[in-house]
C-alpha cells in the first residue's frame, strides 16, 4: 500500500487508477481508526472500488478551546490497519500541504460553508466546525477525485451537511451511509474514547442509555417528544461526571425538531464526561 503526502502524487495515483478501469472510493479520516472507521473501509471495497484512505486532523474544523492538540494520533497503528485491510492508497498529507497560507482565519481564503443543516447542534456549539468540515472535504474530493466518498451516522449531522453541498456544489460523487458501530456495551466507537479517564469510560454509555431509553419510550407508543428528550435528560444525569449538552428529537432529513415523533425521526445527543465531549444519535 502506497503513503502518499503530496496533493500532486495522490492527484497523479487517482488518475491511474481510473485509467486501469477502476472506481475510487474515498474514505475521509482523522486518523486514530477504529472499527467504525474499518466499517467505512470495508463498505467501500464491497463497491469494489479501489479504496483511498485519508489520514489528516483538520485544524479548521476545530475551535480555539477544542481538542486538536489532545486528539489522538497513531500514524504508524493507522498504516497498520489499513494494510491489514487492503486500502489501495493512504492519502496523509502535511498542515503545509492542505493549507499552504498557514493555520488561523486564514488558512483557506476561499471556504465552502453550508449554511441550512449546519445551524443547529453542532453547528451552533462549533461555530466554524462545519465550515472547516465542508471545506477540507471539498478539498479532499478535488484531490482524490472519488466517485464514491464513505460517511459514518455516527456523524448524522455531519452525514447529512456533506450530503447538501454535494448536491448544492453537483459534486459528482456519491455519499454512501454506515451504521454506527459500537462498543458491545453500547458505546460509539470513536477516537475520543481513547480520552476518556477512569470511570469516565464506563459513564460515558450514558448516551446510549438514553438513546435506547427513548427509543423504547417510542417503540411503547410514546410520541411526545418532550417527553422522549426529559427522559434522556434523566439518563444522562445518573452518571456522575456526564454533562449534557442536548438532547432532542429531529426530522431525518431537515434536523428540525419535532413535536411528535415518528418513526425515521432522530434521536440526537451531545454529552460531556469530565473532558471529553462525545456525539451520538439513534434513528427511531
Ligand atoms: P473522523 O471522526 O475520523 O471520522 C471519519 C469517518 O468515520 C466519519 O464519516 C465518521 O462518521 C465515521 N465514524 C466515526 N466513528 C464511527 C463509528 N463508530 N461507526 C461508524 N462510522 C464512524 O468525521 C471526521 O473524522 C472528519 O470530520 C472528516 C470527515 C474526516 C473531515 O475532516
Amino acid at each position: 500500500m502506497d503513503t502518499i503526502r503530496t496533493i500532486d502524487d495522490m492527484q497523479a495515483a487517482s488518475a491511474a487508477l481510473k485509467r486501469s478501469g477502476r472506481r475510487v472510493a474515498l474514505v475521509p479520516t482523522m486518523g486514530a481508526l477504529h472499527d467504525g472507521h474499518v466499517a467505512l473501509i470495508r463498505q467501500a471495497r464491497t463497491q469494489g472500488a479501489a479504496v483511498v484512505v485519508s489520514i489528516y486532523v483538520n485544524p479548521t474544523q476545530f475551535g480555539p478551546h477544542e481538542d486538536f492538540r489532545e486528539y489522538p494520533r497513531d500514524m504508524e497503528a493507522d498504516s497498520q490497519a489499513c494494510g491489514r485491510e487492503q486500502v489501495d492508497a493512504l492519502f496523509a498529507p502535511s498542515d503545509a500541504e492542505m493549507y499552504p497560507d498557514g493555520p488561523g482565519p486564514l488558512a483557506a481564503p476561499t471556504w465552502v460553508e453550508e449554511t441550512v443543516l449546519s445551524r443547529r447542534f453542532e453547528g451552533e456549539r462549533r461555530p466554524e466546525h462545519f465550515r472547516g468540515v465542508c471545506t477540507v472535504v471539498a478539498k479532499l474530493f478535488n484531490i482524490v477525485q472519488p466517485d464514491l466518498a464513505v460517511f459514518g451516522q455516527k456523524d448524522y449531522q455531519q452525514l447529512k451537511v456533506v450530503t447538501r453541498m454535494v448536491r448544492d456544489l453537483v459534486y459528482p460523487v456519491q455519499i454512501v451511509a454506515v451504521p454506527t458501530v459500537r462498543e458491545p456495551d453500547g458505546l460509539a466507537m470513536s477516537s475520543r474514547n481513547q480520552r476518556l479517564v477512569g470511570t469516565e469510560r464506563v459513564q460515558a454509555t450514558g448516551l446510549w442509555k438514553a438513546l435506547s431509553v427513548a427509543r423504547d419510550l417510542f417503540n411503547e407508543g410514546e410520541q411526545n417528544a418532550h417527553r422522549l428528550e426529559a427522559a434522556m435528560q434523566r439518563t444522562v444525569g445518573l452518571a456522575p461526571a456526564a454533562r449534557l449538552d442536548y438532547a432532542q428529537v429531529v426530522d431525518g432529513e431537515t434536523l428540525e425538531p419535532v413535536a411528535k415523533v415518528q418513526p425515521g425521526n432522530i434521536a440526537l445527543i451531545a454529552v460531556h464526561v469530565g473532558r471529553v465531549r462525545l456525539i451520538d444519535n439513534l434513528i427511531l
